[in-house]
């Protein structure tokens, strides 16, 4: 077992979901039995958190590649023109900020990415925290009758509310969408019960921000439906909170749980850089 292996400290944050991993540089060149280590802590505990990092975006791409391919996000401009990074930035004065609402990552894709690792560059003194919920522990907590009727349905998820012209999220926040005429709606069939493909285990798999429907139902069919499930799958004993400082990282499984960015920070701007790690049709 290697020095760097033998230091590192993985500590839960709370009883459902979310580790701190201590004692590890991860700007740095991984051994394969560190790498190992946090994707087990990530499939035990749905999001892992860093701190103390100092990343530049070389070294925040080195070490998300440590767990995949980086993923080209189809819905935002590109600060930079690199396709791969996002830049999330709250500006004084904006009125929305990415991910203000319960979500599992671009679930409008046909394969949404698998993962996301966000780096905090500089976040406010409070305010801005981010929320994590376990989705496995939603799905579990369901009666078996509520259990055996979802199994068999799938849901329907759209960008329509995130981008393009109708979406008016631009004149809001400074983080910019494509809201140009060119820009076509991107709708997929996902379960409502998703199985990891590394755990076996089963998750739910609606959101509010992306989920519009169920497929073959009418609106008034679904809605109530997709209502009860989006609270459900939320509830505070589901959930662990995040408190951001400069050089903090999330690192978040988006196939067994939904985030939430707390538009709270007032007056003070945050800057985060966000990579993500292509996945897989859910199934
Ligand atoms: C997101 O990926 O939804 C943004 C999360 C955050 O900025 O806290």
């Amino acid at each position: 077992m290697s020095s760097a292996v033998s230091q590192v400290v993985i500590r839960p944050v709370a009883g459902a979901i979310g580790a701190e991993i201590s004692g590890i540089d991860i700007g740095g060149p991984l051994s394969p039995q560190d790498v190992a280590r946090i994707n087990e802590a990530l499939l035990a505990h749905c999001v892992v958190f860093f701190r103390g990092q100092d990343l530049s975006l070389d070294q925040h791409k080195a070490f998300t590649r440590n767990f995949g391919t980086l993923y080209a996000h189809p819905m935002f401009v590109s600060e930079d023109g690199d396709p791969h990074a996002i830049h999330i930035v709250r500006a004084p004065g904006d009125k929305m900020v990415v991910g203000d609402d319960w979500h599992s990552d671009t679930t409008f894709a046909a394969a949404p990415p698998m993962g996301s690792v966000l780096y905090g560059v500089d976040v406010p003194q409070y305010g801005g925290d981010t929320m994590f919920a376990n989705q496995y522990l939603a799905y579990e907590a369901l009666s078996p009758g509520m259990k055996r009727m979802l199994e068999a349905l799938r849901a329907v998820h759209s960008d329509r509310n995130r981008a393009g012209p109708q979406a008016v999220l631009n004149a809001a926040r400074a983080t910019k969408v494509r809201e140009d005429a060119n820009w076509r709606e991107t709708i997929n069939l996902h379960p409502v019960v998703r199985t990891h493909p590394v755990t076996g285990r089963k998750a739910l798999y609606v959101n509010r921000m992306t989920t519009l429907g169920l497929e073959d139902m009418k609106e008034e069919e679904s809605r109530p439906l997709l209502e009860f499930l989006f609270v459900h799958a939320v509830r505070p004993e589901f959930t662990c909170r995040f408190r951001w400082e400069n050089g903090s990282v999330a690192f978040w499984d988006n196939r067994c749980c939904q985030h939430f960015a707390i538009n709270d920070t007032g007056h003070a701007s945050r800057r985060m850089r966000r990579l993500q790690l292509n996945g897989d049709r859910p199934f």
